[in-house]
């Protein structure tokens, strides 16, 4: 017998609890198969508890976090509180102090999804984002002057560090060779008007790429990223990106690839304890309406299995979301699907335990 690992849950708000029940359903069942043991520690952070206490995320429950072996996470953002409060307090606060510096977000289309792409199937979109978690827009460098008056500066500042750079390049490189496609990684920036920024991005993408002479570099503006995702997403294997770019070039990904009920992600800190969470948000019309794709949950502890290097069960999981794809799912999106949330995560548990 393994190990017992644990887990920190983090729920959130809006229909963020009511995926995560779907993946926890999941979770049980597929190490139930395999022999995985896990405990769950699950934390209440979101909107309603700070719009009750006040708290966003205590630097006590940091700690804590802090000893997990991953995390896994609904959807932070409720409609009762201002924009940035939860996300700077909760998600942006755990990326920062738990160093999660990678954001990793595979693009892929799946049998029987439907794309919007006319003429693209599975076999033109499949390709990995790996975004900078840590730094440059995000960093929250910057401030006002004369705010509220007619002379009001407000400046925010992109921080690129050359440490920071570096780490999340070779991430890119070792994860481009590891995944062994067309060990293409291409660079996704903004050299011709970001010149201090991207120049630093540029010059380290290629100083550390002489170390990966089997890894081909490629480079092209993130507007043009943007036409080519849509043109020839096949062009692309793995792209690298800043924290501002990835962030936006991964929700055109998530639409290429059938939208935010199959889109996952990871937060990673290759040293310490790593994030999972659907990319999209808290879409809290849909709450506890039985409505919400649950895939994008339920594919997020499919990455997160992976990371623990538990790769049967994290086959297990993809295969069964696979099959709930193609034989049972009309649509990812909400309220389209066919079949509600927890028959979803249920079919997906009925693929896994059926499995020989
Ligand atoms: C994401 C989200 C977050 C981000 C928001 C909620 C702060 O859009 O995970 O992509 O901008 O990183
Ligand atoms: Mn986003």
């Amino acid at each position: 017998m393994g190990k017992t690992y644990e887990i920190g849950v983090i729920p959130g708000d809006g229909t963020g609890p009511d995926v995560i029940e779907e993946g926890l359903k999941v979770l049980k069942a597929v190490a139930e198969k395999t022999d995985i043991n896990y405990n769950l520690i699950l934390y209440d952070f979101g909107g309603k508890r700070y719009l009750s206490t006040g708290e966003t995320l205590p630097d006590s429950a940091i700690e804590e976090l802090r000893q997990m072996d991953v995390i896994y996470l609904g959807a932070i953002g409720h409609p009762d509180v201002k924009p940035g409060v939860l996300e700077k307090g909760i998600l942006l606060n755990l990326r920062f102090s738990l160093d999660l510096y990678i954001n990793l977000r595979p693009v892929k289309l799946y049998p029987g999804v439907d794309t919007p792409l006319k003429d693209k199937g599975p076999e033109h979109i499949d390709f990995v984002v790996v975004r900078e978690n840590t730094e440059g827009l995000y960093a929250g460098s910057g401030g006002f002057l004369k705010k509220g008056t007619q002379d009001e500066i407000a400046v925010q500042d992109s921080i690129n560090t050359r440490r920071g750079v570096e780490r999340c390049l070779r991430f890119a490189f070792e994860y481009c060779r590891k995944r062994n496609r067309e060990k293409r990684l291409t660079l996704c920036g903004k050299t011709n008007v970001l010149t201090y920024a991207f120049d630093l991005w540029e010059r380290a993408f290629q100083e550390i790429g002489k170390e990966y002479p089997d890894i081909e570099r490629d480079y092209a503006h993130v507007d043009a990223i943007c036409m080519w995702m849509v043109k020839s997403p096949e062009q692309f294997d793995v792209i690298v990106t800043d924290n501002m770019f990835g962030d936006i070039i991964t929700d055109l990904g998530a639409m290429i690839q059938g939208g935010m009920g199959i889109a996952a992600g990871a937060n990673i800190n290759p040293q310490g304890t790593s994030m999972f969470e659907p990319i999209g948000g808290s879409a809290p019309k849909y709450t506890g309406k039985n409505l919400i794709n649950p895939l994008a949950a339920i594919m997020a502890c499919q990455m997160m299995l992976e990371h623990l290097g538990e790769a049967e069960a994290a086959g297990l999981v993809e295969r069964a979301v696979m099959k709930v794809i193609k034989n049972n799912m009309k649509s990812m999106d909400a309220g389209k699907m066919g079949i509600g949330t927890r028959e979803a995560g249920n079919l997906v548990v009925e693929y896994i335990q059926g499995e020989e």
